[in-house]
């Protein structure tokens, strides 16, 4: 199946201009789902990946189904505040202001080998704190998995440009 058919754009949504790809009615569809699933990871079955990460809100929708299908754990990053245990942070850009991503401070253990997944890469700020974040804690990337790339807000190449393998099932 097109998988891009399944995702619904909302125009001007959160703001006037943007049109705002809507992966809920993806995950809605059981079919979809299970495609979109197997697509992320089959680049990656059988390399060792011990961990999936996925980034708050959508990242752990399919960061859990990819860890699973894996049989990776899962680590969760997560907006400021949100984590119960000692944390390590990373600041990034928004539009406007900035925001801050946090991990658990032995949610990686050093030379873990880990897949990042997220719905959609756009400028790549949220990307490029997620794999800071998770080098600091010393784990090895071995590729940073989006549903969605939005390539002309130039996110895939600047996480390309860390050093980091992109992949993307749809532009
Ligand atoms: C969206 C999306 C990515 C990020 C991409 O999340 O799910 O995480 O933006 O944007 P970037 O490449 O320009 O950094 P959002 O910030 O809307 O948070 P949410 O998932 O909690 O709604
Ligand atoms: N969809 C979901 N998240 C996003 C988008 C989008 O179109 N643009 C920036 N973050």
């Amino acid at each position: 199946m097109d998988l891009k058919e399944t995702i619904r754009t909302i125009p001007d949504y959160p703001k006037p201009g943007i049109m705002f790809r809507d992966v809920t009615t993806l995950l809605g569809q059981p079919r979809a789902f299970r495609q979109a699933i197997d697509e992320l990871v089959q680049p990656y079955a059988g390399l060792g990946i011990d961990k999936v990460a996925g980034i708050e809100a959508r990242g752990f929708i399919l960061g859990g189904a990819a860890a699973h299908q894996l049989s990776a754990g899962f680590v969760p990053l997560r907006k400021k505040g949100k984590l119960p245990y000692k944390t390590i942070t990373e600041s990034y850009q928004l539009e406007y202001g900035v925001d801050e991503m946090e991990m658990h401070e032995d949610a990686i253990v050093k030379g873990d080998r880990v897949l990042l997944v997220d719905d959609l890469i756009a400028t790549g700020g949220t990307a490029e704190a997620a794999i800071k974040l998770l080098r600091r804690a010393g784990a090895e990337i071995v590729a940073a998995a989006f549903v969605v790339d939005l390539p002309e807000l130039g996110g895939a190449d600047r996480i390309r440009a860390l050093s980091c393998e992109v992949q993307a099932l749809m532009a």
